[in-house]
């Protein structure tokens, strides 16, 4: 078991990539704290989760709001101990150039997708000093690398989770404290379930040059190897899982 009695804390854990790095951590040995927005989403990954015999807690709460970030952190240290692991994986990736999107879609996204991550670390990186460190990882994307048509607030925020984790990475690598970020290409979940189809695959045939769909558990099992100690020199660096995309412009 690759995470045997670490305590991991995952954001956004109610479905998705979240959801099956819940799982992945829990299979490899870590207690897990599933946060959603939606505590019910949460309660039903943590349920399956001991179903099968492993541990996990549930806990509601908004990653953009501080009180809520804090209480996240605190929850998890009081009732699994302090988070060895804690993912930024929660987002919302609303559609739109910047003068088709409101003000207030503009601020939801960068306050969900990017602050939360400046949240979750505040609270947490003192805890991990203490305890001699700890793994942060960060979900971004390949939007955050090259930005994407009508994906402008999308595109800003996780460009600036991108070098949020190197500044973390750089500012407490001597506290043991790593930080990477993951970035995925298309990857078949709920986030995308308003994109037809027909537009995913002409979008796949001229972006992607492998063949096939990105699953949430490939992407897990990136997170299971960056958290473990097998990645133990590993920190400030952007893994890119997109099926060759952004190897060059077209496929
Ligand atoms: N699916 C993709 O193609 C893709 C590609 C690149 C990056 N990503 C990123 O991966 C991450 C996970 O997305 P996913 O694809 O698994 O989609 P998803 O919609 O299944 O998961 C996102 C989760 O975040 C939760 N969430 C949203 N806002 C929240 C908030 N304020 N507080 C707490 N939880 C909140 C949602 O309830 C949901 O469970 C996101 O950061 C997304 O931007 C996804």
């Amino acid at each position: 078991m690759k995470l045997r009695d670490k305590v991991a804390l995952v954001t956004g854990g109610g479905s998705g990539i979240g959801e099956a790095s819940c799982n992945a951590f829990a299979r490899e040995g870590a207690r897990v704290a599933v946060v959603n927005r939606t505590l019910a989403k949460a309660e039903a990954v943590a349920r399956r989760i001991k179903s099968d015999g492993g541990c996990a807690i549930a806990i509601g709460a908004d990653v953009a709001r501080s009180a809520d970030a804090q209480r996240m952190i605190d929850k998890t240290a009081a009732e699994l101990g302090v988070p060895d692991i804690v993912f930024n994986n929660a987002g919302v990736s609303p559609a739109g150039r910047i003068t088709d999107i409101s003000e207030s879609d503009w601020d939801r996204c960068l306050n969900i997708d990017l602050k939360s991550v400046f949240l979750a670390a505040r609270y947490t990186i003192p805890l991990m000093i203490e305890a001699g460190g700890g793994v942060i990882l960060n979900t971004a994307g390949t939007f955050g690398m090259r930005a994407a048509t009508k994906k402008a607030a999308y595109s800003v925020a996780k460009a600036g989770v991108i070098n949020l984790t190197r500044s973390i990475a750089l500012d407490y690598a001597r506290e043991n404290i790593r930080c990477n970020a993951i970035c995925p290409g298309y990857v078949d979940t709920p986030l995308n379930i308003g994109l037809p189809a027909a537009e995913r695959d002409a979008f796949l045939e001229q972006y992607q040059p492998l063949r096939g769909l990105i699953s949430a558990d490939e992407v897990a099992e990136m997170a299971v190897y960056l958290a473990s100690d097998a990645a133990k020199m590993i920190t400030g660096q952007v893994f890119v899982l997109d099926g060759g995309q952004q190897a060059g412009l077209y496929a």
